[in-house]
């Protein structure tokens, strides 16, 4: 069956689009666009800021986070997030194996409770909760920035987040997602048609019929962009759905090993959706959860053999 007609496609109308090229996908990607792209956003600034996790995800225990090559500890201190060294200022055991007591974070050794506060050479670094995600400042105080840069978000909104490791580099992550060529393809469960319809020299716009179930499908304009050097960002920008995003982010772990996070944060006009939100939120994040996981595990693949690639290891 040829389900590119037998498709069905529901909400908003599109208007027509022209097609900028009727080629083969693989004849129409564009590789050194993709690289052009991809070294624009590597040199964009980004004040030192890493993405730590899901806001959700910080509370009154404490959790261990291992970003660009150190161990961090990271806990909720009277509803503020903190991130320290996950090393004891005494004996520097792990901080991470500890509690949270008063907002204090309490050694399991010998029993030191740490604040927001100095202590010695042990200091809790510049955090930043954005709502959906944690993020922490590190390196040289000489391009700091007061806060990360921010995509734009619609105002009301439902808010998934998902990790997945991978054997790469961040701009390994980053590259992936600047090919949307390789989207019906490598993810014929999720994507059923795409067309590249915008190009610019930092952003790429694609018509897309996300496949909702079988040959059901939402057809949707998409643009994809880096904010910084470590983030892209895709926004529906006309159908259903306009406004939503999802914000792919790439935090290193260690050299050749990288943390994707990846917040989606959907929005609607239809008055409905409120109600489904408050109905059915937890339901849908989990749904949400599982279609990321489920792309981000092919992929990793595809960023993984970007970076082996690149180091000469395959
Ligand atoms: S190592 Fe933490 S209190 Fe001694
Ligand atoms: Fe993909």
């Amino acid at each position: 069956m040829d389900t590119k007609n037998s498709l069905i496609t529901f909400g908003q109308k599109l208007e027509p689009i022209d097609v900028i090229a009727t080629e083969p996908d693989w004849v129409q990607a564009r590789p050194t666009w993709i690289e052009r792209a991809l070294n624009r956003a590597l040199e964009l600034p980004s004040g030192g800021w890493y993405v730590v996790g899901a806001s959700r995800d910080i509370r009154n225990r404490p959790r261990r986070y291992r970003i660009d090559g150190r161990e961090y500890v990271a806990w909720l201190s009277r509803g503020q997030p903190k991130v320290a060294p996950d090393a004891c200022p005494h004996m520097a055991a792990s901080l991470a194996d500890g509690s949270v007591r008063n907002g204090h974070i309490v050694c399991p050794w010998h029993g030191l409770a740490l604040e927001g506060e100095r202590h010695g050479a042990w200091f809790p670094l510049p955090t930043f909760d954005d709502g959906v995600l944690v993020w922490v400042r590190l390196g040289s105080e000489d391009t700091a920035t007061a806060q990360p840069v921010l995509p734009n978000r619609p105002v009301r909104y439902l808010d998934t987040v998902i990790r997945k490791d991978a054997r790469c580099d961040p701009e390994d992550v980053i590259a992936n997602r600047l090919d949307p060529w390789h989207g019906v393809h490598f993810h014929p469960h999720s994507f059923a048609r795409l067309n590249v319809i915008e190009q610019t020299e930092d952003s790429i716009t694609v018509r897309v019929v996300y496949r909702v179930f079988r040959r059901l499908g939402i057809e949707v304009d998409a643009r994809f962009h880096c904010p910084e050097p470590r983030t892209i960002v895709m926004t529906i920008v006309a159908g259903e759905g306009t406004g939503s995003v999802v914000e792919t982010h790439a935090t290193p772990i260690d050299p050749g090993r990288t943390a994707i996070i990846e917040a989606t944060l959907a929005t609607s006009e239809r008055p409905q959706f409120h109600v489904l939100i408050g109905t059915f939120g937890g339901l849908l994040r989990r749904l949400v959860g599982w279609r990321a996981q489920k792309l981000w595990a092919e992929d990793a693949t595809y960023a993984e053999r970007r970076y082996a690639l690149r180091k000469g290891k395959a």
